[in-house]
């Protein structure tokens, strides 16, 4: 795992997109795979500043999403999919018909994580941007998940419930269970660039990039594959 320590948030979010952009410029029909959380907002800023200034295409980029809450309708404000168009979509001018992620509302849950599987294998991503859990989860893999995991349906730990509502009027409003891209599927990724900030995210970091490789941290699956790059701030990477 390669780490780029940054002395804080903004150059954490100029330093990833430095990485993203050159993922774009290279090939403009990419598929990007993208995160929600309020840690790649910085990075978010800055593409849709580039492409403002520099008119960076992504006319023909195609973008797959992590994960989606379960239950929550793709308009509703605290849906992944809302937040990605509201975010990122609408200012980069991506259309919906470039852009995936779980459909919340399925009523099939099982039939709809085999449609995500079947679209992940057809749209090989570039790259997989991440966030981490304070608890060392990676999308919504919670500790605990097997490596070899698909897309699935997940009941979230109650640390991530709690790390949640604060994008939520009530703690009750926040959806308990969710859909997921498998690690087996992020880890398919040609390059993975993770981003850390904050220092309560600092244990997870050292977990990730320094302890065992264990199931019991998601992340840590991470220091196997052959491209990933961890962004961290001075905070986050404070025990590192
Ligand atoms: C959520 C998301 C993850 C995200 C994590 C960290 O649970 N499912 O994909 O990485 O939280 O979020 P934040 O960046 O807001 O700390």
């Amino acid at each position: 795992m390669k780490i780029i320590i940054t002395k804080d948030y903004e150059e954490l979010s100029a330093k990833a997109a430095e990485v993203m952009l050159q993922v774009v410029k290279q090939d403009p029909q990419a598929v990007l795979g993208l995160a929600t959380g309020t840690t790649p907002l910085g990075l978010y800023a800055k593409m849709l500043a580039d492409h403002k200034e520099n008119g960076t295409d992504y006319s023909r980029i195609r973008t797959a999403n992590l994960d989606e809450y379960k239950g929550l309708p793709k308009d509703h404000e605290q849906s992944y999919a809302y937040f990605m168009k509201k975010n990122l979509f609408d200012g980069l001018g991506i259309r919906p018909e470039q852009t995936n992620i779980e459909n919340g509302m399925a009523k099939d849950a099982q039939e709809e994580c085999a449609r995500y599987d079947a679209l992940l294998e057809r749209l090989p991503r570039d790259i997989q941007l991440l966030g981490l859990g304070s608890n060392g989860h990676i999308a919504f893999n919670e500790p605990g998940t097997p490596f070899g995991s698909g897309t699935h349906v997940v009941t979230l730990a109650e640390s991530t419930v709690k790390d949640n509502a604060r994008l939520f009027k009530d703690i009750a409003e926040v959806p308990r269970q969710a859909f997921t891209m498998g690690i087996r599927q992020i880890m398919q990724a040609k390059k993975i660039l993770i981003l850390a900030s904050g220092a309560n995210k600092a244990d997870a970091v050292y977990k990730m990039a320094k302890g065992e490789v264990t199931e019991q941290v998601p992340a840590s699956v991470l220091q196997l594959h052959p491209d990933c790059t961890l962004i961290a701030d001075e905070a986050a990477a404070c025990r590192l």
